[in-house]
């Protein structure tokens, strides 16, 4: 089983759209999935909640009690497990890192979100885990060209010293009412602009943390 934790020290950047739709596109590529939310405001569980039919199971959960979620997934032969976390405790941050394979630092291509970002890189670096940077809510690409923001803030990106995702997710209407569903953009509209980034980033995640491997129900 490999462990996702999806950070960022600044509330808002988009951790739980971020861990929903991973975890989503987890489950949608055969990985069996559970969605471990450690942030008191249990927003990924009340998204997960509203959503029918199979999907990553929701648990709330944190701390310590994180650990002991992760040893029973294992053992009950589950393939990933996908954190979300709280924006402001540390403590709980830095368990979830622990315990994870992978840190995905969740950041907004703003000054105030990459000051944080250089801070919660600090921790990954600190507790010798891979990172990888996530860069969301930036503004959408005209033509070929990428706005200035984005620029500037992928070359800032660069002083983190971790993996930047290749693909970039935008600020799209899409995400702000998809999850009222229990759905991701993936599901909801296949050939929308969201679901085409969603697909490409979940995937390149999915390679990232599994280097590859089939999912283990294929593999039965
Ligand atoms: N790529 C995006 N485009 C547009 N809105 C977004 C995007 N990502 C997140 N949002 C919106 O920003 C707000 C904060 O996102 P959320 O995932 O709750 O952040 P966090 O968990 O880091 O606090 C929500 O209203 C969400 O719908
Ligand atoms: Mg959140």
């Amino acid at each position: 089983m490999r462990s996702i934790a999806v950070i960022g020290r600044k509330g808002g950047s988009g951790k739980t759209t971020v861990a929903v739709h991973l975890a989503i596109g987890l489950h949608l590529r055969g990985r069996r999935t559970i969605l471990a939310d450690a942030d008191p405001q249990r927003s990924s569980i009340e998204v997960l909640r509203g959503r029918e039919g199979g999907g990553p199971e929701p648990v709330a959960s944190s701390g310590p009690k994180l650990f002991a979620l992760k040893t029973a997934s294992m053992r009950a032969g589950l393939d990933a497990l996908v954190i979300d976390t709280p924006a402001v405790l540390e403590d709980e941050v830095a368990h979830a890192v622990v315990l994870s394979d992978v840190a995905l630092l969740v950041v907004r291509p703003t000054f105030l979100d990459l000051a944080a970002a250089v801070r919660t890189s600090d921790i990954i670096r600190r507790l010798r885990k891979p990172g990888l940077v996530v860069l969301n809510q930036a503004p959408i690409a005209r033509g070929q060209v990428e706005p200035p923001l984005v620029k500037r803030s992928v070359e800032a990106l660069k002083l983190l010293r971790l993996p930047l995702a290749p693909v970039i997710i935008r600020s799209r209407a899409a995400y702000q009412s998809v999850l009222e569903t229990g759905r991701s953009a993936e599901e909801l509209d296949g050939e929308s602009m969201a679901a085409q980034e969603m697909r490409e980033l979940c995937a390149f995640v999915d390679r990232f943390v599994f280097g590859g491997r089939a999912p283990s129900r294929s593999e039965v």
